[in-house]
This record gives structure tokens, sequence and C-alpha cells, in this order.
């Protein structure tokens, strides 16, 4: 550390106003790419932020995660969301988008996208993923609300009761078995029970946030919605911009543990060391994007880091990127004059201490 810097605390804290990034990864970027940190709970981590430096932590082996779930139930994940498994979704995803919207075109002006658009439409299709049937989609989006809100006291009663449903659904499906990932042969009851609760809980959340980034940055963006009207063929590329810059990142960064004495980009890392490869910070290096801070939908190429990178890369990556494609373009399509429908400074937030969430996001049209 030089000497001149005071002690840095990491989460840096967000800025609220506008779209940017913390301030302070630009210029570690520049002046100590690997900085030493100290975390909430008084830990040091060492912080990444060049682009090259965070993929190569990410694909390095030495340099091991903690995983949200076991290896054996990462490996399912992964042959849920193989391209032609998410291909056979296609038809849901966009009969939920297509009704999402008539509903909303029916009620409004103005509506409020996070509880009308991007959060049951990411829940909905989770749901079509387990076969959880239509009739008790509310029950179960009730309890997923409360667990990946902060602070409700009757988290513990719906962790129990959504376990309690989740294991009855993989049981009834286990007697008749329909294609759908609770009834996948040979799997484990406990590893559908761990990863149906990751996939309502950690994989809706992830997908409606960007989601509701994504439309809130296009809805920032001078003429954005009008050109992907006008050029549906550039969706994809515009997906990924906008996973790209995502400026709600879920979290910024992801938390390895140096298995053996190594080095980055020339700084010493001992064993057992932890270090925060800082993907959001990385997204934006100008060594490697091109006007990093500007909204360049059609960029290409785009190795971004949204869904990291190496072995611990998101699995849900094809779904999630498939529903971002199809909720958008049904989007620009069906309302092409959408704008904000409230002042930015209106516009109300949840700050966590590694990320922010938009609250609600009311738009006109
Ligand atoms: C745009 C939406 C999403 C983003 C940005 C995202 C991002 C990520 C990232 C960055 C990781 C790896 C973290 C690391 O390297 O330590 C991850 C892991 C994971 N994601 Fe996603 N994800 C998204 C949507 C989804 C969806 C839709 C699903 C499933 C339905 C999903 C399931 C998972 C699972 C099972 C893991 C593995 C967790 C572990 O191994 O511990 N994600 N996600």
């Amino acid at each position: 550390m030089p000497a001149q810097r005071a002690e840095l605390y990491f989460p840096f804290s967000v800025p609220l106003e506008g779209l940017g990034l913390p301030a302070e990864f630009g210029c570690l970027r520049q002046e100590e790419p690997v900085a030493e940190v100290t975390l909430a709970t008084g830990d040091k981590a060492w912080l990444v932020t060049r682009y090259a430096d965070v993929r190569a932590v990410l694909e390095d082996p030495r340099f091991s995660p903690s995983p949200q779930v076991p290896a054996r139930v990462r490996e399912l994940a992964s042959t849920a969301f193989t391209e032609r498994r998410v291909e056979r979704l296609h038809p849901g995803i966009h009969e939920i988008a297509d009704d999402l919207l008539t509903r909303l075109l029916a009620a409004g002006p103005p509506a409020e996208l996070i509880t009308g658009f991007t959060s049951p439409l990411s829940s909905s299709v989770i749901f079509e993923l387990l076969g959880v049937p239509r009739e008790d989609c509310d029950l179960v989006r009730g309890w997923t609300e409360a667990l990946v809100s902060p602070g409700r006291d009757d988290l513990a009663q719906a962790r129990c009761e959504l376990d309690s449903y989740l294991a009855a659904l993989i049981a009834h499906k286990r007697r008749r078995p329909d294609g759908h990932l609770f009834s996948s042969p040979g799997a484990a009851r406990e590893d559908l029970l761990s990863l149906g609760t990751h996939l309502i809980t950690v994989g809706h959340e992830s997908t409606a946030a960007s989601l509701t980034s994504a439309i809130l940055v296009l809805l920032c963006h001078p003429g954005g919605i009008t050109f992907l009207n006008s050029c549906p063929a550039a969706i994809p590329a515009a997906v990924e911009e906008l996973l790209r810059f995502d400026p709600l990142a879920r979290s910024g960064s992801h938390m390895r543990v140096a298995t053996e004495d190594t080095e980055i980009a020339g700084v010493p890392i001992g064993k057992g060391e932890a270090v925060l490869a800082a993907t959001a910070a990385a997204n934006h290096d100008p060594a490697e994007f091109a006007y990093p801070h500007h909204v360049i939908l059609t960029r290409e190429p785009n190795p971004h880091l949204a869904f990291g990178s190496g072995a611990q890369q998101c699995p849900g990556a094809p779904l999630a990127r498939a529903e971002l494609q199809i909720a958008l373009g049904f989007l620009v399509r069906r309302l092409p004059r959408l704008e904000l429908g409230v002042p930015w400074k209106e516009l109300t937030w949840e700050t966590r201490p590694e990320a922010r969430r938009l609250r609600r996001l009311p738009v006109m049209w």
C-alpha cells in the first residue's frame, strides 16, 4: 500500500446521482490495481480492478471461490440451462412477456415496471422451468419476496414454507415425470431442493435486477428505445452492452481465496488471503472497452464479465440472456414511446452494502 494512502473500506458507497460506479474504482485501476482494502467484518482483502487481472483471477483455479451451492448442484444447473433446454423455454417467455405487457397497456399509462413487468417476468420463467403450477405462483412469489427483501421478520417462516412446498413438488414430479427440471432422473432430492431454492431466489433476483437496470439505462439513453424498435436485430448486442454497463450490478465483485502463495500483476498474494475480483470495475476498464462510460448499443466484441468467467461462471447465463432479449424486444415493440414517469431525483432506491436497487420504476408512454 502506498505510504500516503488512508485505509480503504470496501464496498465503496455507490453514488445515487446518475448511473456511475464508485469513483474509487477508476482511481485504483490507474494507480493501485491490486489494492489492500478493509471489509465490513474488519478482515483485509486484495481488491483487483483491471479487466485483465480480474479475468485472470476468475479463471485461475489457484483462486478458489466459496460457492453458494455445492459442486453437484452446480453441475445439475449447467445441464438445466443448455442452449437446447433454454430454447424450449422461449415460447413460454414470449407468452409471459406478451401477457404482462398487455395488462400494463390495458391499465396505463402510467405504470410501475418492477411489479408490473421485470419481477413477475423473471419469477414466472423460473416457475415455468421448475414446473410450478400456475395457480401456486402467487403463493411462491410471496415467499420469494420475503427471502430476497432485506430485514423482513417473516424470513424464517417463508424459508420453511418454501422448503416444504418445493419438497412436495419434487416428490410429485418424481412420481409423474413431465420433463421439467424437478423430474430429472438420477438427481438427489436434496440437490434439487437446494437448486430450486437458489433459482427461485438468486436466479430470479439477478435477472429481475438486470432487466430493471437495462430498461433504466435505455430510458436515460436518448434514442435507445427508438433505435431498438427500428432495428430489432441489434437487441442481442444491446443486451450484452447493458449487462456490461449495468450500474446496479448485483455485486460489483466476487470473492476468492488464494490456495497457494502467488502474485497478481506483480503484487505478492499469500496463501489463504482473500481476493476480490471487481467485475464492475473490469467492465469499465478503458484498456479493454473503448469509451467504457458510454452505452454503445452496437458494441462488438463485448467480452464483459457480468456472468463471471472460468469454471465458476453463471450457469444460468443462457436463460438470463434469452429473458433479457425477449423482454426488451417486446417492450420496445409494444411501448416505443416509453419514458421515465418521474424526474430522476424522485426515483427511490434501496441501498445495500454491495449494490443499489431501484424500488420502483415509474414509466409513461
Ligand atoms: C442477468 C442475470 C444474471 C447475472 C448477472 C448472474 C450473474 C452470476 C455470476 C457473476 C455468477 C458467478 C459468481 C462467481 O464467479 O463467484 C453466478 C452464479 C450462478 N448463477 Fe447467475 N446470474 C444471472 C442469472 C441467473 C439465472 C437466471 C440463473 C438460474 C435460473 C442463475 C443461476 C446461477 C447459479 C446456480 C450460480 C452458481 C452459484 C455458485 O456456484 O455458487 N443465474 N451468476
